[in-house]
């Protein structure tokens, strides 16, 4: 995959980094207990597989667990290092570094943690298989490890790849009209289906709740949808079946059912 196929995900974390708040941060944290079902972190070691702006490791941090954050991209690393400066505390210990979850070596390197988390990461690799064995391979026995994956949708999973696909394609200063325009479209869409369920249809109300879900932003979301690139999807068998063979329990599950997004998925290690 050349350098023009792949989204420059840090870039739009380093612009999210400017809209965040404690407000933000506390959803962050909320939500992080709400998945992994555990109010503290106290003596844990979490790792971030594809940390991204950083939040959900200082979600960590502020819970009490000692952190790694990885990312492949230098801007979401410089991103993490500046939440890390601005919003972080000296204690527990947080390191951040820059490397592939597809680089056995670096893997190797960073150990195992109580707790993996890979949240919308892997089916960015370019190897989403191989990404998912070497963090699942991360976790200490009877350790969490938690992902979530883009759900299959078939042909609208197809159609998504061709809309990334342009967003790529196009000079970057066209990439803000395509995102209006993409976006504007499907909150359309929304707004028409709560119309016919007699539901409030004004579009872009969601974006509150987008803030509300992981303390995200709703605009910030969207271009990292329509450029998120390389992108693959599995259905929730194709991810939970392979991890069973592989001593793995499922905890918890919440996916999208036939619609779009990320099906969350929790898993523990048996112990062995
Ligand atoms: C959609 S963002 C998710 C960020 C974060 N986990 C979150 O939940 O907000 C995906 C992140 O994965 C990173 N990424 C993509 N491929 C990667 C790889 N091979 N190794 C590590 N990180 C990778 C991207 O740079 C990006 O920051």
């Amino acid at each position: 995959m050349t350098k023009e196929e792949r989204f420059a995900f840090g870039k739009n974390w380093q612009s999210f980094l400017a809209e965040l708040d404690e407000d933000r941060i506390e959803q962050a944290v909320f939500s992080l207990q709400q998945l992994l079902g555990l109010q503290t972190l106290e003596g844990k070691r979490f790792m971030d597989l594809g940390c991204g702006s950083g939040l959900f490791s200082l979600a960590a941090q502020r819970l009490g667990a000692e952190v790694i954050s990885i990312d492949y991209d230098t801007f979401s690393v410089a991103c993490s290092e500046e939440l890390r400066d601005r919003f972080g505390s000296k204690s527990p210990k947080w390191n951040i570094k820059q490397g592939s979850v597809l680089d056995p070596v670096l893997m190797q390197s960073l150990g195992c943690a109580d707790v993996v988390y890979s949240w919308g990461v892997l089916h960015h690799t370019g190897a989403m298989d191989k990404a998912i064995v070497n963090a699942a391979e991360r976790t200490k026995p009877s350790g969490l490890f938690c992902m979530a994956i883009y759900n299959d949708q078939g042909g609208g999973s197809r159609r998504w790849l061709r809309i990334k696909k342009i967003y790529n394609a196009i000079p970057s200063w066209l990439r803000f009209f395509w995102v209006l325009a993409v976006a504007g479209i499907y909150e359309c869409k929304f707004a028409l289906a709560r119309l016919v369920r007699f539901r409030n249809p004004m579009p872009f109300r969601d974006w509150q709740a987008k803030r509300k879900d992981r303390g995200m932003s709703a605009w910030h979301d969207w271009v990292d949808w329509i450029g998120g690139l390389p992108f693959e999807v599995a259905k929730p068998e194709l991810i939970v079946v392979p991890l069973r063979q592989r001593g793995f329990v499922l905890e918890n599950m919440k996916t999208v059912g036939s619609g779009w997004g990320c099906n969350e998925y929790v898993f523990s290690k048996s112990q062995d």
